[in-house]
């Protein structure tokens, strides 16, 4: 019998209208266009402006589109994970409130919070549950409102960050497409490097911790910076060589969008050809769950059923990985 695998089957993205340029930031903090274009390579980044709106609403928008795109019944998803650090309350999940309002009702869901690393990890997961059988139908959702936790006082981190949600939708396959392999790695010895410091039970919300600003993302960039651009690299290059795969064999690689001399240290020390990486992170910015779902959104029509295609990411935690799967529409 064939070997079930889990087939990325749709995609779906949004990008909320309002588009914060380089420009008006630096009337926000002492930058300037060319600093964040060489040392970061972005130009833009979308935000969700409307009141009363989080990433639910930007979730609800895709998978209803996948449910409207696939002529599927709400009732036809049995799992929906929501990769998000920006959840729109700490609980309930956001992917209760995302099936809610996409009138699924038939099945489960929870969020995944692993830094930048959530969809790769979301996607692994989903993809576990359909290889056992325990479902047939999953979304995978990553989604952020990164605005809200981002210091615009904080000129080393807030060009960084945008908002934006994809999702793909994930079905059982039998044709040897599909999800094959993935290394996902942790060390929580990175959390002190970037991390939100108040909000969470051992620091609760005070007028304090409001004044002294720790509900903003904090980093330390060049540590960061340093264990991205080996993790990243490492995961895949471990990847490739216990499933004999050479360069020439990857259609294209999708890097998490964090910094583009993170995303082209990666594609360079991996041999492959720059036109195979993927980047869009000039329009965009980091969007923390959302980048490799919506590279997937964007640069669907260039990928042929039978592609190789390579996704890793790095994040807070820290967590990173890779993940191989073989493009199946
Ligand atoms: O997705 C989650 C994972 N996150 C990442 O992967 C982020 C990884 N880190 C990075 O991308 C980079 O470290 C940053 C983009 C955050 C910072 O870039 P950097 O090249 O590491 O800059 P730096 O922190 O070493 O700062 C260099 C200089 C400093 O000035 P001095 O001390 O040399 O005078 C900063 O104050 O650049 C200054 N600087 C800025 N100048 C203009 C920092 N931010 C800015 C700014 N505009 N926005």
């Amino acid at each position: 019998m064939a070997q079930i695998r889990a087939a990325i089957t749709a995609v779906e993205g949004f990008l909320p209208d309002y588009i914060l340029t380089n420009d008006e930031l630096s009337k926000m903090v002492d930058t300037n266009d060319e600093w964040i274009m060489t040392r970061i390579g972005i130009k833009e980044r979308r935000i969700l402006k409307e009141e009363g709106k989080g990433p639910s609403d930007m979730g609800a928008v895709v998978v209803n589109n996948i449910i409207k795109k696939k002529n599927i019944s709400p009732s036809d998803i049995e799992l929906i994970i929501c990769c998000t650090v920006t959840p729109d309350m700490l609980f309930p999940a956001t992917a209760n409130i995302i099936a809610d309002k996409c009138d699924i009702r038939n099945g489960f869901g929870f969020d995944l919070n692993a830094g930048c690393s959530g969809f790769i990890n979301g996607l692994t997961t989903a993809a576990k549950y359909i290889e056992s059988g325990f479902v047939k139908k999953a979304i995978v959702v990553g989604s952020e409102k990164m605005s809200v936790i981002v210091d615009y006082q904080d000129r080393a981190t807030c060009p960084i960050f945008g908002d934006g949600a994809a999702a793909v939708l994930l079905e059982a396959t039998e044709d040897g497409n599909g999800f094959i392999d993935a290394i996902l790695c942790a060390d929580g010895v990175g959390r002190e490097y970037l991390h939100q410091k108040a909000g969470g039970s051992i620091k609760p919300p005070t007028h304090q911790t409001i004044d002294n600003r720790e509900h903003y993302i904090y980093q330390e960039g060049q540590a960061v910076f340093k264990w991205a651009v080996t993790k990243m690299a490492d995961a895949t290059e471990e990847l490739m060589k216990r499933n004999n795969l050479v360069a020439d064999d990857i259609a294209y690689l999708l890097p998490h969008q964090a910094n583009l001399r993170i995303i082209n240290a990666t594609g360079n020390r991996l041999g492959l050809d720059p036109n195979k990486v993927l980047v869009n992170i000039e329009k965009y910015g980091n969007t923390t769950s959302a980048t490799i779902p919506l590279l997937l959104w964007e640069n669907q029509d260039k990928f042929k059923k039978g592609d190789n295609l390579i996704l890793t990411a790095f994040g807070a935690g820290f967590t990173w990985g890779a993940i191989w799967i073989k493009w199946a529409i």
